[in-house]
């Protein structure tokens, strides 16, 4: 496994393989390993013939009042992570290399990018589109893995990849979780005992709307939701919204496939979580 600091390196290299006909997965990542990252690696692993894991603590993507100086950066830990899952090279670059001062160009997907966790946090997915399309340029990936976890990102990264005519293919991996459901995030770190403890009702919660869901209709299994999530000690919630699975649009009695996506508080610690909500077809008695 090669660790590769440089941009333009980085390119080199990947177009180096490229043109050997090898085909390239990229795992696009903050760093702070843990079992669903490696999920994404491991399909990497398994489809590519050459696999790349970026690890960059985007600072665009983070508001001014948000955790970027605090978040976690462990970063001999990481190499050895992708080292022992099979990764060929791990990519991390400096900030001054990816958006040396005199930057100037931003990728912004229009509508996706302002609801949800985009009303809430104004400027991120600008940010995330703009690095994830760098990343693509300097990776030359021909596969791209995004966790279904971070719901909203998977479908503007989609957007953007198919808007901007990029040859990298978008793969969505499912959410890995804790036994106790909750979803595994980098920013679980920040979580007391306690505050664990609550944030697994959420996993919980909303299961329970996505089988309700099979027998009634949307606006009930979210009031029942919001009742719940609301009573979590501790908690403030952002949004708990159910959208269309194929664009976040609202639903309405005619949606087969819905995502009921949330994101709360649990003390000072943000979280997000979704699940998918299909609508079984009734069995029809002969
Ligand atoms: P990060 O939060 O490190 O996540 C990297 C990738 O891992 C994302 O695609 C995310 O959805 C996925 N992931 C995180 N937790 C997961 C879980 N429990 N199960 C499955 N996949 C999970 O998302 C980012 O970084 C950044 O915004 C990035 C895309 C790298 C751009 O800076």
């Amino acid at each position: 496994m090669k660790v590769i600091k440089n941009t333009l390196q980085m390119q080199k290299i990947a177009l180096k393989h490229l043109k050997d006909g090898d085909e390239i997965g990229l795992v696009p990542t903050m760093g702070a390993l843990h079992e669903g990252h490696i999920s994404l690696i491991a399909k990497s692993v398994k489809n590519d013939d050459i696999t790349i894991v970026s690890i960059f603590v985007n600072p665009t993507q983070f508001g001014p009042n948000e955790d970027y100086l605090k978040y976690p950066r462990p970063s001999e830990k990481d190499k050895e992570i992708c080292k022992k899952n099979h990764v060929d090279y791990v990519f991390m670059p400096l900030v001054n290399d990816v958006f040396p001062s005199d930057y100037k160009t931003f990728v912004e997907v229009k509508t996706l990018q302002d609801i949800l966790c985009g009303a809430f946090r104004p400027n991120h997915f600008r940010g995330v589109a703009t690095v994830v399309a760098k990343l693509f340029n300097i990776s030359c990936a021909d596969r791209a893995y995004f966790g279904m976890k971070d719901f909203q990102q998977l479908k503007i990264v989609e957007k953007m990849a198919k808007d901007l005519n990029f040859r990298t293919k978008i793969v969505p991996c499912s959410i890995a979780r804790e036994r106790n459901g909750l979803a595994l995030s980098s920013r679980n770190s920040y979580l007391s005992v306690d505050e664990k403890k609550m944030s697994m009702n959420i996993s919980r919660i909303l299961r329970e709307a996505a089988k309700d869901f099979r027998c009634r209709n949307f606006n009930s299994v979210k009031k029942d939701a919001l009742d719940k999530l609301k009573k979590i000690p501790g908690s403030k919630i952002d949004y708990a919204e159910i959208v269309n699975f194929d664009d976040l649009s609202p639903t309405d009695k005619n949606t087969k496939k819905a995502v009921f996506t949330v994101a709360i508080w649990i003390g000072k610690t943000r979280l997000i979580d979704n699940v998918v909500m299909i609508k079984s077809r009734r069995r029809v008695r002969k």
